[in-house]
């Protein structure tokens, strides 16, 4: 029988195949297609290499969750000794060590004035409904307010407060009496607490899918509303949270006690599924005034001994680095490069996010032929310009970003906090030439989405032309010898 390593040896340059045939056959296809598949075999802190060599700098970070980079060696090192030392997990009767340890560290760093108590869970979506599960117990209510452009997770109850409409398409009928709102607008909110029958008010300090920063103002009079008319609080801070906007918690650097905070995507260096929910003292006592028969909440592994070392060794990673502090230097030298680069070329719309959750929206250019382009793809997606960036970036820059969200035209980037000055710098350039290239006849990005995985969008476009237009766009066609103009990755 083969080891572990001897597997990962002889499976992982054909990894890819057989996900293609056993688990994402649809994805991998379309990723291929694009030329946006390469094969890693080996991952170091915020660098991916392919089995060529090839360096790829990694601005995604597996969804957000890598903001101490990958294979993270404090990290690596607790789950050693966790599995060295050989300590019960998962004893259910009796307190876990690592648990009560994790709890308190998270606390500490929330501010123990503030919170009390943690619940753990395996994943940011069960953390959603944990809280709209206690929200509903302890309020007897059954309404809930969320943001429009909200992400909250794919379980019922959280896909239910779903504020882009296309990820909850042939699921409804979903939970009963959700309603949007529009972020930021603070009498929108007063109007639908008024009524008295709200039980929570849902909400991320940066949306992890439109960015739209919530202000520090506006979080500050939802407080006071929430209070006066008994509706719980709850920041989905799921990705938004452990610095990666700057402090700990983005609702508490902004100067707010929601009555529950989730966390979970940095919380454990990427290594192991986990998830948490601080409350207040208030919260807990009501829940267990209230609730009589069994434990209120309990999941079989959500106190793993794996998934909690891990987490320990990250806050206390991220506490030793003065995590905020750093996430401030280079949120700035970002935002700056990338506000510069707007003020050179006239299809940057708006440089939007907050810390290290930023991004970059794009409108019509008043270049003709760009903006012919432009009109053309988005014809068949709303998005599809920012696809085409997303795909240059990756193909021939070698730095991974992500499209936000569905019909969004704009990049996303999650830097971790380990990213250097010289990362920052290679990603504006890379970012500007992609940019400036779509100014010049040698690019062109439709060409460009042709190699993406939104090929569909070339395919409906085409649809819609006379015949050869198109061809007009594409000085050659696509083939492996295009881009990887920048080498320095490699
Ligand atoms: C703000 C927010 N909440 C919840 C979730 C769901 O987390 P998970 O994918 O771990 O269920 C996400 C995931 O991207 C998120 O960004």
């Amino acid at each position: 029988m083969s080891s572990m390593k001897e597997m990962i040896n002889e499976h992982i340059h054909s990894s890819a195949h057989l996900s293609k045939k056993h688990v994402h056959p649809r994805l991998m296809k379309l990723f291929e297609a694009g030329g946006l598949a390469s094969v890693y075999d080996r991952a170091e802190g915020q660098y991916l290499f392919t089995e060529n060599g090839d360096k790829y700098l990694d601005f995604l970070g597996g969804g957000g969750v890598f903001m101490l980079g990958r294979n993270h060696p404090r990290v690596k090192q607790a789950l050693r000794d966790v599995l060295d030392l050989e300590i019960p997990n998962l004893c259910v009767t009796n307190a876990s060590i690592l648990g009560g340890l994790l709890a308190e560290k998270l606390l500490n760093v929330a501010g123990p004035e503030n919170y009390s108590k943690v619940f753990f869970a395996n994943s940011g979506t069960e953390s959603t409904d944990m809280t709209i599960r206690f929200a509903r117990f302890l309020t007897r209510r059954r309404r809930f307010l969320y943001l429009e452009g909200a992400f909250h997770g794919r379980t019922y109850a959280a896909i239910s407060m779903c504020g882009m409409p296309q990820l909850r398409d042939g699921m409804e009928p979903l939970m009963p009496i959700c309603t949007p709102i529009k972020a930021n607008d603070i009498n929108m909110l007063r109007r639908e607490l008024k009524a008295g029958d709200v039980a929570g008010f849902i909400f991320e300090p940066v949306q992890g899918m439109t960015l739209e920063v919530l202000d520090p103002g506006y979080l500050r009079e939802a407080e006071i509303l929430c209070k006066q008319y008994g509706t719980l609080m709850i920041s989905d801070e799921v990705q938004a949270g452990l610095c990666r906007t700057g402090p700990f918690f983005g609702s508490v650097g902004a100067g707010v006690r929601p009555s529950m905070i989730t966390v979970s995507k940095i919380l454990s260096g990427g290594q192991v599924p986990v998830a948490a929910v601080l409350m207040t003292e208030e919260v807990y006592q009501a829940l267990f005034q209230k609730f009589k028969s069994g434990p209120i909440y309990f999941s079989t592994f959500a106190e793993n001994n794996l998934a909690m070392a891990a987490a320990i060794a990250t806050v206390d990673e991220l506490v030793e680095i003065d995590a905020p502090a750093r996430v401030e230097v280079l949120s700035k030298l970002l935002k700056d490069g990338l506000e510069k680069i707007k003020s050179n070329y006239d299809v940057i719309d708006r440089v939007v996010g907050k810390g290290l959750m930023l991004g970059v929206y794009f409108k019509d250019s008043n270049n003709l032929a760009l903006a012919l382009q432009q009109r053309l793809m988005m014809s068949a997606d709303q998005g599809a310009f920012g696809a085409a960036v997303n795909v240059d970036m990756q193909v021939k820059h070698r730095i991974l970003t992500q499209i936000p969200g569905p019909n969004l035209n704009a990049l996303k980037i999650l830097p971790p906090v380990i990213t250097t000055e010289e990362d920052v710098q290679y990603f504006l350039e890379a970012f500007e030439d992609t940019i400036a290239s779509y100014y010049t006849v040698q690019s062109s990005p439709i060409r460009s989405i042709s190699r993406g995985f939104v090929n569909q969008t070339l395919k409906n476009v085409k649809g819609a032309l006379p015949a050869g237009i198109l061809s007009s766009f594409m000085p050659k066609p696509a083939s492996d010898d295009d881009g990887k103009k920048n080498t320095r990755m490699s």
